[in-house]
């Protein structure tokens, strides 16, 4: 197929964790697709997770700010994308207490940016009978924007928003942004929540891969509090499995929770991961958890996240493929196995990749 007849698909924030499998898994499944992965490469956009596929003909890196709006205009209107599944934003809960106003810039405002450039195109390429259904903006978020619950329950897609952090109120704001302009403007969009991921290409300042890096170095495991909050994982190709269902089937308008159905404490998490550490690494049992170091509790730390994922399941067909062991397991092979990606993302060696080598306009 010619590249200029594909569908137009603009991925952002695909040089990060979930972006890049979610790129891989597009530009691998969908060879009708063009593939645009636009990502700032802040610290956490490394397009080294995505060598496997940077020379498939079917994809493309833009290096570009979502909080641009000239800029992202212009590659709008340059591009004509079809469809757009949102990813770009900063992530990382901590980084939001230090720097609330830069979670405030990239999520709310690159989001809306990126809605406005849609519209643009979108409304006007289709103002005679309003029929724009060949396009969809797909905005990717997290189960944070429920807050955080008690002993029971889950979050529902009914469930109200209560932020606490910074970070998760940027991607609730966001969030009602991209409804409102279903709601004003008829956009179709499409929201997911999803629970907390894990998996290769994960940067090693959450909690599974610094684990994973700090067990392997012998330095200490910091473990926010008692360890006693309690977090909802999934595997980070199961999310990717999951936007592409929703992505394709999905009801435009509606709201889909993705979750694992895998409630850890940290603390038993980190347990479990000690565990698997000492047997890949040979060490006596016990050995790692003695690196286990309880430190100072995150402010506004929530007690616990749980997703109920029904409505995807049931709708949409989606299931989780891997119980927690198994993935968990898979995970601390990977980072094994990669230790020249995890060397250069602790070296900061990553952000010459794109200077350096590979570069496609
Ligand atoms: P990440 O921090 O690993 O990656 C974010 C990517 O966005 C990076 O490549 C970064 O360079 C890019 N980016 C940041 N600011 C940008 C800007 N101004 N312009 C263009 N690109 C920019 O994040 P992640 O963990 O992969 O999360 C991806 C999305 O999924 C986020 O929207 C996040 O809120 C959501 N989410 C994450 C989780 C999780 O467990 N990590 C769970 C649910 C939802
Ligand atoms: P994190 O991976 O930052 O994800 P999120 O805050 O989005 O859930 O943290 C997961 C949990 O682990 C959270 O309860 C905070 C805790 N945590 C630690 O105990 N120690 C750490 O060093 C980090 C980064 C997190």
């Amino acid at each position: 197929m010619n590249p200029s007849t594909k569908k137009k698909l603009l991925i952002t924030g695909g040089a990060g964790f979930i972006g890049s499998h979610v790129v891989r898994l597009f530009v691998n499944k969908y060879p009708e697709y063009q593939v645009f992965n636009l990502d700032k490469l802040t610290y956490a956009g490394n397009l080294e997770n995505l060598r496997d596929i940077e020379k498939k003909p079917n994809y493309q890196f833009v290096k570009g700010d979502i909080t641009d709006a000239e800029f992202i205009g212009s590659l709008f209107n340059t591009h004509q994308f079809d469809a757009v599944i949102h990813l770009a934003a900063e992530s990382h809960v901590d980084r939001s207490i230090s720097n609330p106003l830069e979670f405030v810039v990239t999520n709310v405002l690159g989001t809306v940016n990126l809605l406005n450039a849609a519209r643009q195109i979108w409304l006007k390429s289709n103002s005679v009978n309003g029929d724009i259904s060949s396009h969809m903006f797909y905005h990717v978020s997290t189960d944070e924007v429920y807050g955080s619950l008690g002993e029971t329950g889950l979050f529902t897609e009914e469930t109200k928003y209560d932020p606490h952090s910074p970070y998760s109120a940027s991607k609730a704001s966001s969030d009602h942004f991209v409804r409102a302009y279903h709601d004003t403007y008829r956009l179709p969009v499409l929201i997911s929540n999803c629970s907390n991921n894990y998996g290769s290409f994960h940067f090693p300042e959450k909690l599974i891969p610094l684990a994973i890096h700090n067990i392997k170095n012998n330095l200490p495991i910091p473990v926010y509090g008692k360890g006693e909050n309690i977090r909802d994982w999934l595997f980070v190709e199961d999310h990717a499995r999951a936007i592409d269902v929703i992505f394709h089937k999905g009801k435009t308008g509606e709201t889909y929770n993705i979750g694992g159905n895998n409630e850890w404490t940290n603390i038993d998490l980190i347990r479990l991961l000690c565990q698997i550490m000492d047997e890949k690494l040979n060490r006596e049992d016990g050995e790692s958890a003695k690196l286990i170091t309880f430190v100072k509790d995150r402010a506004g730390h929530d007690l616990r996240y749980a997703i109920d994922s029904s409505k995807l399941q049931r709708e949409l067909g989606w299931q989780p493929s891997l119980i927690f062991e198994e993935g968990l397991e898979k995970t601390v092979e990977w980072y094994l196995a990669n230790e020249e990606w995890l060397n250069h993302v602790t070296s900061g060696a990553y952000q010459k990749y794109y200077e350096g080598q590979y570069v496609k306009r």
